[in-house]
């Protein structure tokens, strides 16, 4: 092919691509894969550098800003890093930096600061007068979106910044830094679409930009992000002559920075920390994917400035990625509980990150058939975080002819049912309402965490007794015998009375659990709480028309008609009778507002060590009255909670005169 012609489609693939992954957080196609596109972009455009064009993707950083939210144009532009692949792509960058430095600058005269380089996403804080003005996104690197609602919910950011430094420097402060997920909330997220059947991030950090580019911030706070800061747009204007000090002075500030920081005297000392780091990187609560390296001296990185897209101060270092290959020997199709169904690879086993893996989800017909996979075909497969293995393409190199199409069953695996897959729509579904794959998941659904979390009712133990006929809906739950438990196989006088407990216990459970634990088609979590806050009872939701529920914010025609579905139907209501007949009375009246809660309109903050309370079991407890949680000490601060060697906090609320408790007085007030 003509050598423009490939660089056009080589930028038109890269936009694509560049669009799936930062703006829709949708990504089609690995990291790898976008880096070799990317490369090959690179060296086409050395080769014939009259190619180039301003708007090159290899001249741009990121995605582009989505419309919906309004544009911010940085005053400096927001870099992005060049990859250093090897050890040899890092003495080079060496090289580059003597030569460039030389000859007042020798190589005992440079030190590197090597950080963690973060999975999430670059943002940049403005502070004015130490006050949080604005947040954005990198965008292309010049213009970003104003995402200042959203970064305002996530709690390690400062509101307001200590501003006992020196106000020279405090004026106006550019913070450049990552919000990130930790492992935990990632794989949380992921469950809770696997529970509503919806596609999965593929990483934390598509599922960070997916948080944080929420137009409703609401959404965007209870994602749990975080935020390290890892430097300013323009270090010239502060106190610092090196990188570690800017790091130290922004924590001093009150803005959070990462522990894993290094000053490395030499390369040897980088080379030694990368491995370290690699080492560290899987018992870390938040993803890394690498380690930036940073000239330390700043009035050095002045001098070697900047290239379009990227300094000449500093390198990423990128970790390997977890991929591995092997053989797909066969697919699988379940059925969920809401019908749909699921391939998923059975794989010849392979260990990936220190797991054996055998099995990969293929998520849906769409993907399988975009992907081109073929049983016997031999497979690149990735772990995205800690998450469910996935395929990732087939190695079609490999292939030797025997290979056999994927074909997708035209029934259901487990009733033979005929199968739906509605026009627009990724998921095929088996719609029979009476599949005992769907009424299995639909109970193992109900006693789980994500239901009523019946403890002892697991997915193992609900399969045992949905086979043996013992729960065949959820009535038969709350009927079940405990000596007949108790002489199950597998069972025993000990589990069956405990089971017996958490059954008794789940009899009357919150209403919103209790709708979530139903399984309704668009009745997840949030419109479970949103129905609870509106209706006082049980009845009153039955008895409710469309209308009623179209007036709820949030929920919308499908849900609505959904749910009016359910409730009408005969079955459903049999159902009911039986559970009322049962004992089980779901919790009427409403959760109170956040206004009437006690805590509402009073803003907490801890310092120093508390005895009996963590600092996350304390703000969640202030959380759940439904007060707020400050970052520093400030005027809008009310209470300060003063655990044990509480130093410079505790001396400005009493300036400010603020009221003071210790943790005994702070538990005494919820309990109140
Ligand atoms: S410095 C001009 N330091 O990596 C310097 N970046 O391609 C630009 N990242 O999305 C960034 N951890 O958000 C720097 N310790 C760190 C970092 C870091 C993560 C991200 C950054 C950007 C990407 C660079």
């Amino acid at each position: 092919m003509d050598v423009e012609k490939r660089i056009h489609e080589l930028r038109r693939l890269l936009q694509k691509h560049a669009h799936l992954y930062y703006d829709l957080a949708d990504p089609l196609i690995s990291d790898g894969e976008y880096d070799q596109l990317f490369n090959e972009l690179v060296r086409l455009e050395e080769e014939h550098p009259e190619l180039v064009v301003p708007d090159s993707p290899t001249q741009r950083p990121g995605g582009a800003p989505l419309d919906k939210f309004e544009q911010v144009v940085h005053r400096l532009p927001m870099l992005s890093l060049k990859n250093a692949s090897s050890a040899d792509d890092l003495i080079k960058f060496e090289k580059k930096l003597l030569l460039f430095l030389k000859p007042n600058i020798t190589l005992d005269a440079l030190s590197y600061m090597a950080e963690p380089k973060i999975d999430g996403l670059a943002v940049e804080l403005i502070y004015e007068k130490g006050r949080l003005l604005q947040g954005s996104t990198r965008g292309d690197g010049n213009t970003g979106e104003d995402i200042t609602a959203q970064v305002k919910t996530i709690s390690s950011i400062p509101l307001q910044l200590h501003n006992q430094l020196d106000s020279r420097f405090t004026q106006r402060l550019e913070v450049r830094g990552e919000v990130f997920l930790d492992r935990n909330t990632f794989i949380k997220i992921n469950h809770e679409l696997i529970q509503r059947e919806e596609p999965l991030f593929a990483n934390p950090r598509n599922a960070a930009a997916g948080s944080l580019r929420q137009l409703d911030p609401a959404i965007t706070a209870q994602r749990s992000l975080k935020f390290l800061a890892y430097g300013v747009a323009d270090p010239s204007q502060t106190p610092c002559s090196t990188q570690h000090e800017l790091l130290s002075w922004l924590e001093s500030l009150g803005l959070p920075v990462s522990e894993l920081t290094r000053v490395c005297p030499s390369l040897a000392d980088v080379f030694t920390r990368f491995d370290q780091l690699a080492a560290l990187r899987h018992t870390l609560p938040y993803e890394i994917d690498g380690m930036v390296v940073k000239v330390d001296n700043l009035s050095l990185q002045q001098r070697l400035g900047n290239k379009t897209i990227a300094p000449l101060w500093a390198i990423a270092c990128k970790f390997p990625p977890l991929q591995a290959t092997t053989i797909l020997n066969k697919v699988d199709f379940q059925v969920g509980r809401t019908g749909a169904i699921t391939p998923v690879a059975l794989l010849k086993s392979v260990e990936l990150g220190g797991v054996m893996v055998s099995r990969a989800t293929l998520y849906n017909y769409n993907d399988f058939n975009r992907k081109d996979l073929r049983v016997g075909d031999t497979v690149l497969i990735q772990r995205a975080g800690d998450v469910i293995p996935e395929v990732v393409k087939a190695i079609v190199e490999k292939r030797d002819g025997s290979e056999a199409p994927i074909i997708m069953p035209a029934q259901c695996p487990v009733c033979t049912h005929g199968l739906l897959k509605p026009a627009g729509e990724a998921v095929t579904r088996c719609v029979n309402p009476h599949c005992p794959a769907q009424r299995l998941h639909s109970l193992i659904h109900f006693t789980s965490k994500a239901g009523l979390d019946i403890e002892g009712l697991g997915k193992k133990s609900m399969a045992q007794l949905f086979t043996l006929e013992l729960v065949r809906d959820i009535p038969d739950i709350f009927t079940l015998d405990r000596d007949q438990l108790a002489g199950l196989e597998g069972w025993g006088d000990k589990s069956a009375d405990k089971v017996m407990v958490a059954i008794q216990a789940a009899k009357q459970p919150p209403l919103g659990k209790f709708l979530g634990a139903l399984g309704i088609r668009f009745v997840g979590e949030v419109n479970a709480s949103r129905l609870e806050q509106r209706f006082p009872s049980l009845q009153q939701l039955m008895d409710t028309s469309m209308e009623a529920l179209l007036e709820i914010e949030g929920i919308g025609k499908q849900a609505a008609c959904s749910i009016v579905d359910y409730f009408s139907d005969p079955t459903v209501r049999a159902m009911f009778a039986r559970l009322q007949q049962a004992g089980v009375t779901p919790e009427a009246g409403r959760r109170k507002s956040l206004e009437e809660q006690p805590l509402s309109g009073q803003v907490f903050l801890f310092t120093g060590t508390l005895a009996t309370l963590s600092r996350e079991e304390a703000k969640k407890l202030v959380k759940d009255q439904g007060g707020q949680i400050a970052a520093t000490v400030t005027q809008k601060m009310t209470h300060l909670v003063a655990g044990e060697k509480a130093g410079s906090k505790l001396t400005k609320a009493k300036e400010l005169g603020k009221i003071i408790l210790t943790e005994h007085e702070f538990l005494r007030m919820l309990h109140h």
